[in-house]
């Protein structure tokens, strides 16, 4: 099958020039001005619409195997498609828990036969995500990103030395969900602060999150395990993470959407803003502006977490934490980050496919002639609503419901193929 894709305002090589793009079997056939081809060719014109690398998302839930009633691998894979995303690395907390060869092959099955987009998974750290054995780490080590207990923090010190010897050895990353258990309330359900203290609710302390980061680094320096931050939240580990590169760790990190355009003076009583971790204050929000800015913040994940309509309905203090990112993040930072004149449009593709396609060996982050197509098309004039009654994820908690925003995407190549396409395309 030939795509030719017309009046395109292609980013490569770090700009943007007025390209066509001939996609031929899946690659980059050719790139250029005034491409033609004859017979079988199906034409999109675009009209100045902008190609740019499809975007990599090195977190995500996709909740199957074991909770299909939150997402399944095709509705989560297909949202992506929609927000323009081409690869994304998905999360073990699952049922059964991907901690073994065989548990792993279960959740790779269902990949390999519904999914929109590239999917590489992560391995548990610990059996069963309970913090007491190592995982399989060795059989899944060809198939997976790298090793995450995602949704809780390794709260023992040896077992994460003992886990990042393993992940060394096997060359892959270390991807901690940092979070010292012993630092938190029981019943948390904001940021402690102003907000928690205004409303009765039970704060979570930024200490929890930075802690465990701190010790981490002291084991990454200890052992020399390539090492990820998951959702950085607050201004400390921001300062962690800009203190260990400059030592010359292999350390990045991760921030989401919400870390940098919220902050718990925006909190509603409602499900779509309870997360783990939290919305911070300002000071925290300023700091992660910084690290995107200076470099310490490598990319940005979504943390796509569904849950059901039910699970999210108790308001901020009764509602299961995660909201669904992958529709709406896009045009969020776009309009709030490079509209706003935070960052340039080129910071924001590194952020959002460059830089984690790189991190996690995904696919994509480059459109370039030779290689498979992994694009998003995205109309950066196009204004709307965010509507998550529109959304293909079967999660529909966001703080991001009714933003007016602009970047609206209307088709996505990934690994080849049209995953997604704009009914006005
Ligand atoms: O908000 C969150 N939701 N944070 C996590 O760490 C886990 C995730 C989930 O799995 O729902």
């Amino acid at each position: 099958m030939k795509y030719l894709l017309k009046n395109l305002n292609v980013y490569y090589k770090n700009a943007f020039q007025r390209a066509d793009i001939l996609i031929d079997n899946g690659t980059v056939a050719a790139m250029g001005s005034g491409l033609f081809v004859g017979g079988d060719a199906a034409v999109f014109d675009f009209q100045g619409a902008c190609a740019l690398p499809g975007l990599v998302d090195p977190h995500v839930h996709l909740r199957e195997p074991g909770f299909e009633y939150k997402e399944t691998v095709r509705t989560g894979t297909l949202a992506a498609a929609r927000g323009g995303y081409t690869a994304v690395c998905s999360m073990p907390n699952l049922k059964p828990v991907p901690d073994s060869g065989e548990n792993l092959k279960k959740q790779l099955d269902i990949i390999e036969r519904d999914a929109a987009v590239t999917v590489r998974p992560y391995g548990a750290i610990t059996r069963g995500e309970r913090g007491g054995e190592l995982a399989d780490m060795e059989a899944m080590a060809p198939y997976v990103a790298g090793f995450s207990d995602d949704g809780r923090g390794v709260q023992s010190e040896d077992m994460m030395r003992l886990a990042m010897e393993a992940a060394r050895d096997l060359g892959r990353p270390i991807v901690a969900h940092a979070e010292d258990e012993g630092l938190l309330k029981k019943g948390w359900a904001v940021n402690s602060g102003e907000y928690a203290k205004a409303h009765g609710l039970i704060g979570n302390d930024p200490e929890s999150e930075w802690r465990q980061v701190e010790r981490d680094l002291e084991l990454v320096r200890e052992t020399g395990c390539k090492y990820h931050v998951c959702h950085v939240s607050t201004k400390e580990t921001v300062g962690l993470v800009r203190l260990a590169k400059f030592e010359g760790l292999d350390v990045t990190c991760e921030t989401g959407p919400h870390y940098l355009t919220l902050t718990d003076k925006d909190l509603r009583d409602d499900g779509g803003f309870r997360m783990n971790p939290p919305i911070r204050s300002e000071e925290d929000r300023e700091a992660l502006i910084e690290g995107i800015c200076d470099g310490t913040v490598d990319m940005i994940a979504t943390d796509h977490a569904p849950h059901s309509p039910e699970e999210k309905s108790g308001g901020l203090a009764g509602s299961l934490n995660g909201i669904v990112g992958l529709e709406c993040a896009f045009p969020v930072l776009y309009t709030k980050l490079v509209l706003g004149n935070i960052t340039s449009l080129q910071r924001l593709i590194e952020l959002m496919s460059s830089a984690p396609a790189r991190r996690f060996g995904l696919p994509g982050g480059r459109i370039e002639p030779g290689e498979m197509a992994n694009i998003a098309i995205f109309d950066l004039e196009r204004e709307f609503t965010i509507d998550p009654s529109e959304f293909l994820s079967m999660g529909r908690a966001t703080p991001f419901a009714g933003w007016r925003v602009r970047g609206k995407c209307l088709m996505t190549l990934a690994d080849g193929k049209i995953a997604w396409r704009d009914a006005d395309v």
